[in-house]
């Protein structure tokens, strides 16, 4: 039997990996972020000391992902943000982590976020939000998770970083940053995380 599938897409930093979660949970379906598979490949990049635009090195970092990269604890931060961003316009990267995402949201269904779910990951998927916000609000959503984090950061410098990133996935030849024509869109640049969340909920509820 096929499982529903949510789709939440949208540029850096929107607020689509608390959102979905949240959403997985409330509905009680499996929940994955789609980002951390381009982060753990940027980063397998990195540690080879290699250039994450290059294609032949993302491509076998891709292939040989294995569940335990995915753990790691050096996935964020501003090094890590541009190398996934970088190895995401591969196609080849693109293409080998396409299988892993289906296989996990084909059966029992899923939520899944990233940048391309609704457009080419499950072009069928039950319901499809594409979150987005201001990009000054979602720089300064960042900055404070930084800080909360307790990484040293700078305000202006966190946004244009953000715009930089949103500029290279909305640009790339392969599966760019887009809403599916199908996409209902969420705006949550004056919305607290709660009534985001119970937005988000009503809309996908509609779907079901
Ligand atoms: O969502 P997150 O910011 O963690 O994603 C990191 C990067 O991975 C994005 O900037 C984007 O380039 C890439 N990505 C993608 N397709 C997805 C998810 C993430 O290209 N489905």
């Amino acid at each position: 039997m096929t499982g529903i599938v949510v789709a939440v897409d949208g540029p850096a930093a929107a607020g689509k990996g608390t959102l979905a979660r949240r959403l997985a949970a409330a509905l009680d379906l499996p929940y994955l972020d789609t980002g951390l598979l381009y982060r753990a490949v940027g980063r397998r990049v990195l540690d080879a000391d290699a250039d994450p635009r290059d294609a032949a090195i993302a491509e076998a970092a891709a292939r040989a992902l294995t569940p335990a990269d995915l753990d790691r604890t050096d996935l964020r931060g501003p090094m890590a943000d541009m190398a996934a961003s970088a190895v995401a316009a591969i196609p080849a990267v693109r293409a080998a982590l396409l299988d892993f995402q289906r296989a996990f949201g084909r059966d029992r269904g899923a939520v899944l976020d990233g940048r391309d779910i609704g457009t080419v990951v499950f072009p069928d998927a039950r319901a499809k939000l594409y979150v987005t916000a201001s990009v000054e609000e979602r720089a300064r959503r960042r900055f404070l998770e930084l800080q909360a984090r307790g990484v040293a950061a700078d305000r202006s410098q966190v946004e244009a970083e953000i715009r930089d990133r949103d500029a290279q996935d909305a640009n790339r030849p392969v599966a760019p940053l887009k809403p599916a024509p199908d996409a209902m869109l969420l705006d949550t640049t004056s919305l607290d995380a709660e009534a985001a969340f119970a937005a988000a909920l009503d809309l996908v509820r509609g779907r079901l």
